[in-house]
């Protein structure tokens, strides 16, 4: 095998997928003949030279090469959902590629996978076997039978309805700052999804807030901020209408922020007192930005409220400061929690090292009647948990486990469901199962009991690539 570190082999790996990807949709459209084989052929070529060899590999909706998982954004998502949809309808569980392999012996596996439309994958898998002949160089395994198809589409579905209203926020803050506009329509199209999806299944989509990225702090915060918005609306048993309201208002809390350099936005360091000036400006920014639409909305009313309260807290202790105290709007009370929560667990580039998640609720809650309206962190508490979805278990058997969703039933809300990521050894599981904390072995004696809480920092773990 080769020496690479795992960053060099994501990079490798993601070249192979991208090009097989490419290869396979030409190979559909356009058949063995088109000048795009040669060069992508050349470059997994010297993908699988650099890599020593690549395996592939397929499981429960991401991809991996040997035993690295590769890191999806939303860049190489679309190349990661073509390969495991193409390996879906041929039952293909990985593709291993040897050095030296013969280009025209993988030219025909693409061109036999991308023009044939098999009746059932296992044939799927058969005629790409017999398009490979005994090419020596590469290799097709066998996908192992799904464990839960209907658990895995309903993951499937959330991650897809994340990364598309991730990709609205972002256009719609980057046409904010080129040209002021505020293009709302398409941003209700993008609710109703996420509100419909949320609603049918409110687990996957709150895990996914555990996905966080520097790099793209403001845009992945604002997603973040939107889906816990909703969960506590949908805990509260707000009507849908309200709902899409409640979400678009805080998908743009920080709408302002587009009026913000992004160098003072992205500064590593403190900011200075003209930085923070700027800064606490940006819910102001926000209204200002949304009153100039024409045509102003019950709608768009609701943004602005978002934008101007999001930082006030409920005792007034925040910022913009008022000359007279005003009562909160319900919308201001959430979007103010969620956001306060998300930015304390991400991180950013200005706080590197996150919060784990039952710290920032515990902050939070010590502010609870404070700068937060005590009702509703009750029932942020209910919806995130005591342990709240993302933290990571330490359990009394040696395993860990990480948590996914809430226990619904408030006498239990101190035995979660745990997506469980070693065995008793800290050995690291392949396939992670899901198992409840209120299990229970003979003489009623719960199977598993929590021993402590991880910092994830501590393990240099990443523990949002559990919930993709
Ligand atoms: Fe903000
Ligand atoms: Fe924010």
């Amino acid at each position: 095998m080769s020496d690479l570190d795992e960053r060099e082999l994501q990079a490798l790996g993601w070249e192979v997928a991208r090009q097989l990807f490419v290869l396979i949709r030409i190979a559909r459209t356009h058949g063995a003949n088109n000048e795009a084989w040669g060069p992508a052929l050349g470059k997994v070529n010297s993908a699988v030279k650099q890599a020593d060899g690549i395996a592939l590999r397929a499981v429960d909706g991401a991809l991996y090469v040997g035993d690295v998982r590769l890191k999806v954004d939303r860049e190489n998502y679309t190349a990661q959902e073509g390969v495991i949809r193409a390996f879906g309808t041929h039952c293909v569980g990985a593709v291993e590629i040897n050095p030296g392999f013969d280009a025209m012996d993988l030219k025909n596996l693409l061109t036999t996978w991308g023009s044939s439309s098999p009746p059932t994958p296992e044939q799927g898998l058969e005629l790409l076997s017999g398009a490979l002949g005994d090419g020596e160089g590469i290799h097709l395994v066998k996908a192992p039978k799904p464990k839960s198809e209907e658990q895995k589409d309903s993951r499937h579905m959330a991650k897809a309805i994340y990364i598309r209203t991730l990709t609205a926020v972002e256009d719609v803050m980057e046409s904010v700052k080129i040209n002021q506009a505020f293009p709302l329509k398409r941003s209700k199209r993008v609710m109703q999804r996420l509100v419909d999806n949320l609603l049918a299944d409110p687990v996957n989509l709150l895990g996914l807030t555990n996905l966080r990225c520097y790099d793209e702090y403001t845009y992945h915060h604002s997603v973040n901020v939107c889906v816990l918005s909703l969960s506590v609306g949908r805990r509260l048993g707000l009507p849908k209408p309200m709902l899409a309201h409640l979400g678009i208002a805080s998908m743009f809390h920080d709408l302002g922020k587009s009026r913000i350099p992004v160098d003072v936005l992205n500064k590593p360091g403190e900011f200075d007192d003209h930085e923070w000036d700027m800064i606490r400006r940006h819910p102001v920014y926000g209204v200002k930005t949304i009153v100039k639409l024409k045509g102003a909305d019950e709608l768009a009313s609701r943004v602005v409220t978002g934008s101007f309260e999001h930082h006030m807290g409920y005792d007034g202790s925040g910022y913009p400061k008022l000359p007279r105290q005003r009562t909160m709007s319900l919308y201001g009370r959430i979007i103010s929690m969620c956001d306060c929560y998300d930015a304390m667990t991400s991180a950013r580039v200005y706080n590197r090292t996150p919060a784990t998640p039952e710290r920032a609720l515990k902050l939070m809650l010590s502010k609870s009647g404070k700068a937060f309206d005590s009702v509703m962190m009750k029932v942020f508490v209910n919806t995130i948990g005591i342990f709240p979805v993302g933290t990571l278990l330490l359990l009394d058997t040696g395993e860990i486990g990480v948590v996914f969703q809430a226990n619904e039933d408030p006498a239990q809300g101190d035995r979660p469901y745990v997506r469980m990521i070693t065995d008793t050894h800290g050995r690291e599981l392949d396939t992670p199962e899901e198992v409840s904390l209120t299990e229970t072995i003979a003489g009623g004696k719960f199977r598993w009991n929590i021993t402590r809480i991880l910092d994830p920092n501590d393990l240099e773990m990443d523990v949002s690539e559990f919930f993709l």
